[in-house]
């Protein structure tokens, strides 16, 4: 694990990563706040190998507090964040940052706002509630007075989930223009930003192909837009690769370009296994620098938000394959990926191809990870919920210190502070040590921001 690999055209110090995590530090702008800064610093005081910066918005429209990129005038901020990281890890850790885009999703609606605003009333319901010459205000008024059996039977499939879970834009959509035009419209727009990326000094970036976002929908088996770029397993691929394309010709030969992607799906009619493999080959002819897999996080399968909550699409089945809590089978939340990544790999290397892939997905000891290493199941090991209890984790394990790390409890308290939008902390600090001076509180004003400092574990 502590020894040097090549992934494209960056070394890396040891095979270890911390991947991208949303810690809602920015502002409604979007920029690199202090926050922001201080949480890049306290990771790469652990001097992981690279560091992934959180999911960042490509395109300049707002996004609430979510990181932007969007623009030249982030290049000044992300540069900053550049410095940072460079200057706490004594420049031993690389940086990344993950490109996303992501449709519109709107919070479930109040019943009776829904019925007698938003929805657009249509020839259909007319005919269906058999009030033909009926005034727009009958027939709202008629719905209100439904029961919900009938009112499904009354409303579209599609005004029904809008209703019962709140408005989702899909990658299918394509009456909508925008949606329509995306394989115009995404490759630049993704391109821009990896070129900002590279202004500020970041060493590359990793395309977000995962979860529940944009380009993750391309390729899912249940993309099914009819316009070349769905369907088939090769019309789905078709953007990703071009995205790829793009950003590859945009930037320095030395500036790393991967992605990040799903070993699974894990919903019904989604992708399996056999179609990463074959992702994976296909972004490997293209030229990819490395691979990261990640596992499910769909909103196919998440539960029903509350009324004025957005749908979150780690709260079901696949949700729980991504971020594994402790609450769960036999295995338990330990290192559910491996064996698909594995699998991933081989199929890599058989064919010749040499892309390093990430593994992440409760992982968390020095020896598990150790050993999917020498058994060569992946190439360099994720650590998300493990850094983020412990950031230090790598130099405690490095220097011999690893009895003092503080060992991740899969609570997932962490992703319910992310549901919310709230400043993602770790319980097992949080409340620690917060009259040390200098400590930043939450906005509530209960909790640290970052992790206190490691006073142990002198050099070696
Ligand atoms: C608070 C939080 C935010 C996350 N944000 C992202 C993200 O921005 N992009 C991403 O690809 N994955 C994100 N993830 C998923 C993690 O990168 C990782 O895949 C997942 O937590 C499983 O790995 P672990 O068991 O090592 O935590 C997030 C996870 C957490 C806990
Ligand atoms: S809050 Fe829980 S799941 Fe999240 S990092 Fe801390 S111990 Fe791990």
């Amino acid at each position: 694990m502590f020894s040097p690999l090549q992934v494209g055209p960056m070394s890396i110090e040891q095979r270890t990563w911390v991947p991208a995590m949303v810690p809602w530090r920015s502002n409604d702008l979007g920029e690199v706040t202090d926050d922001v800064l201080n949480w890049y610093r306290r990771f790469a005081e652990g001097k992981p190998g690279v560091i992934v910066v959180e999911a960042t918005g490509i395109r300049d429209v707002p996004s609430g507090p979510l990181l932007r990129i969007g623009d030249d005038r982030y290049i000044e901020g992300l540069k900053k964040l550049a410095d940072t990281v460079r200057e706490a890890s004594g420049g031993k850790t690389r940086l990344l940052i993950q490109l996303i885009d992501f449709l519109t999703i709107r919070k479930r609606p109040d019943r009776e706002k829904f019925l007698s605003r938003f929805l657009t009333i249509s020839p259909l319901h007319r005919q269906r509630l058999e009030m033909l010459s009926a005034s727009e205000a009958e027939i709202r008024n008629s719905m209100l007075g439904l029961d919900d059996e009938a009112l499904q039977k009354i409303l579209s499939p599609k005004e029904w989930e809008d209703l019962t879970c709140g408005y989702r834009e899909r990658v299918a959509d394509t009456h909508i223009e925008d949606i329509a035009n995306l394989p115009n419209t995404l490759p630049n727009l993704f391109s821009e930003a990896a070129l900002r990326a590279q202004k500020a000094g970041f060493d590359g970036v990793e395309l977000h192909y995962a979860h529940a976002y944009t380009m993750a929908s391309f390729l899912s088996a249940t993309n099914s837009r009819i316009d070349g770029y769905g369907g088939d397993i090769q019309a789905r691929l078709r953007l990703p690769l071009k995205v790829f394309n793009s950003v590859k010709q945009a930037v320095r030969a030395d500036f790393v370009v991967g992605c990040r992607f799903l070993s699974d799906e894990i919903i019904d009619g989604g992708s399996r296994l056999e179609d990463a493999v074959f992702f994976a080959t296909e972004f490997a002819r293209a030229g990819m620098d490395f691979l990261s897999l990640s596992r499910g996080g769909k909103f196919d399968d998440a539960k029903q938000p509350r009324v004025g909550s957005t749908s979150y699409p780690y709260t079901g089945p696949s949700g729980y394959e991504c971020m594994p809590g402790y609450i769960s089978d036999a295995q338990g939340p330990f290192g559910r990926n491996i064996d698909p990544v594995a699998m991933i790999r081989n199929a890599l290397r058989e064919q010749g191809f040499n892309t390093p892939c990430v593994v992440a997905g409760g992982l968390y000891s020095f020896y598990q990870a150790e050993d999917v290493l020498q058994a060569e199941q992946a190439d360099i090991i994720g650590f998300a919920r493990q850094a983020l209890a412990d950031p230090d984790w790598f130099e405690k394990v490095r220097s011999g210190f690893g009895a003092e790390v503080r060992v991740c409890q899969y609570s997932n308290y962490c992703e319910g502070l992310d549901q919310k939008h709230k400043q993602v902390t770790c319980e097992l600090w949080d409340r620690e040590r917060l009259q040390e001076e200098g400590v930043d509180l939450s906005i509530d004003g209960r909790r640290r921001l970052v992790a206190p400092s490691w006073s142990g574990g002198h050099s070696l």
